[in-house]
């Protein structure tokens, strides 16, 4: 084989294996990345802080967001904030000169405290494996200029991609969101359709009962009837229209409708608390019809022994996730604000 053959066979051979190690890649903590010094740094050293990761140029119309991003930093660092730093020479050829003067640039005009790595590229067949992974994470393609960013939770997973030109103010109201716990945890809940063949134990789901009774009801009459399978024989029979979770949690109002926006609450006010203790739940109201009339759940619909005059209004799935379903997207323009004029 001819050396021209062998480069031509190699080097999309090696491309390849680093493309599939980024994209096999769990979270930003599988990556390594080199500092001003050319030493090897894990990106597993920032595990549990949340990380602004962003691609830099000295001589760019954006780089006095250099002093935005270190304003954020002091502001947000003692909260496990990181800001890590990229430069790259890829757009316009901004970021020239060794890391070496970009970093005493950087020191002397902005003041920058925050870890500034060895220059990279962003794009293209040079690309480090590190970016390749995060433009996968969140589409969007390929980066467009200086200063686009990457913001990632503290599970090492990216949250957001934001383009050079977004404000730094909205980057700063995710990063409250995320270091909010409420908050994060209302943003981490999905509805789960996948779960691990282990019942949830006795305790957690009284935990997550008291979560639901204590929602706000109308002048606090608490017209609702909860009721939790833990009998396995009798999840055996409804299982498979439960998305096959281990436990059922069942809410019943009463049958005139008057009370079904207090069941709906105390609902919520389960799956938060169940997400709050690593649970996953699916509110379904899809298996209503087979749970109270067909002939194979008539065990499970006894043993409910729903008050007269109720209706078993919808059922919560619970238990251990097998799966970490993406977030679905929202439609932000069904919220207006009615400012003052
Ligand atoms: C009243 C109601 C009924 C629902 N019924 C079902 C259902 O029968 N089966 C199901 O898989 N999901 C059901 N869902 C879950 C929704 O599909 C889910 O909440 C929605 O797609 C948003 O996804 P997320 O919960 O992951 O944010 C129901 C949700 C609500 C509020």
């Amino acid at each position: 084989m001819d050396k021209i053959y062998m480069k031509r066979l190699i080097v999309p051979c090696l491309l390849t294996m680093v493309g599939v190690l980024s994209i096999s890649a769990q979270n930003v903590y599988d990556f390594k990345v080199k500092d001003g010094a050319g030493q090897e740094v894990l990106l597993s050293n920032y595990k549990g802080k949340m990380l602004l990761i962003v691609n830099t140029a000295t001589r760019c119309g954006f780089t006095p967001q250099y002093k935005d991003l270190e304003t954020l930093y002091e502001k947000y660092r003692n909260d496990g904030l990181e800001i890590l730093d990229f430069p790259c020479n890829q757009f316009g050829q901004q970021a020239p000169g060794t890391i070496e003067e970009i970093h005493q640039f950087c020191t002397a005009n902005f003041n920058i405290q925050f870890p500034q790595f060895d220059k990279i590229d962003v794009n293209g067949r040079n690309a480090a494996p590190l970016y390749t992974w995060l433009k996968a994470q969140v589409g969007g393609g390929d980066i467009k200029w200086n200063f686009t960013k990457f913001l990632i939770g503290r599970d090492g997973k990216v949250i957001k991609r934001y383009e050079s030109r977004d404000e730094v103010a909205a980057i700063e109201a995710d990063i409250q969101m995320d270091m909010n716990p409420v908050l994060s945890n209302i943003m981490a809940r999905r509805s789960v359709r996948k779960y691990l063949d282990k019942p949830v134990e006795h305790e957690k789901l009284e935990t997550v009962a008291q979560a639901g009774i204590n929602a706000p009801s109308a002048m606090n009459r608490q017209n609702w009837a909860v009721r939790i399978i833990e009998d396995q024989k009798l999840m055996a029979d409804v299982k498979d229209m439960c998305r096959n979770a281990p436990n059922l949690i069942c809410v019943c109002a009463p049958s005139n409708g008057r009370f079904d926006l207090d069941a709906g609450l105390m609902g919520q006010n389960m799956m938060l608390a169940a997400q709050s203790l690593g649970l996953g739940t699916c509110i379904q109201t899809g298996p209503i019809r087979f749970l109270t009339t067909d002939e194979k759940a008539k065990a499970f619909r006894d043993s409910l022994d729903i008050p007269e005059d109720y209706k078993l209004l919808y059922v919560i799935a619970i238990g251990y996730p097998d799966e970490q379903p993406a977030a679905k997207p929202r439609d932000a323009s069904k919220v207006k604000y009615i400012l003052g004029r």
